[in-house]
């Protein structure tokens, strides 16, 4: 399914915005394109317990499954960061990412500059562990 990467990264911008970065102060912001056309957000939210932050990434990946959507309703994965080059997301989000996107998922990372960076789950998380590890 071809997708609008722009108007991807828009929303990525639009939901950095909200972004709760009280300590860091250092704003993510991330957006999933779905299926439906619909977008999902997602923010960092910072916590004064510092192991309790949520990236963005995060964020907006249990803000679909809480939404009722699946991994298989996903088309693109945005994530904005106001970083040099463009965001590249931690190993946790990267994890989870892998859990909750489909692996034809296209992601997109940018910066606020306007670079950005085609990738996908397996380039970002190759040898993941998996359901498949399970059993
Ligand atoms: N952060 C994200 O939200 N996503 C990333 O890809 C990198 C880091 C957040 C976590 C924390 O709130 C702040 O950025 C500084 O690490």
């Amino acid at each position: 399914m071809s997708f609008d990467v722009n108007k991807l990264i828009e929303q990525a911008i639009l939901a950095r915005e909200n972004a709760y970065a009280p300590y860091s102060n250092f704003k993510v912001g991330a957006a999933i394109l779905l299926k439906d056309g619909s977008y999902i957000h997602g923010c960092n939210v910072e916590n004064a317990s510092y192991g309790l932050c949520n990236c963005a990434e995060r964020t907006a990946l249990f803000k679909m499954v809480s939404e009722g959507y699946k991994k298989d309703d996903a088309v693109a994965f945005c994530i904005v960061g106001k970083t040099k080059d463009v965001i590249s997301p931690c190993g946790a989000c990267r994890q989870v990412m892998s859990e909750l996107l489909p692996l034809d998922c296209r992601i997109v990372l940018a910066n606020l500059d306007g670079k950005t960076k085609l990738t996908s789950i397996s380039e970002l998380l190759p040898y993941s562990f998996n359901e498949g590890d399970l059993s």
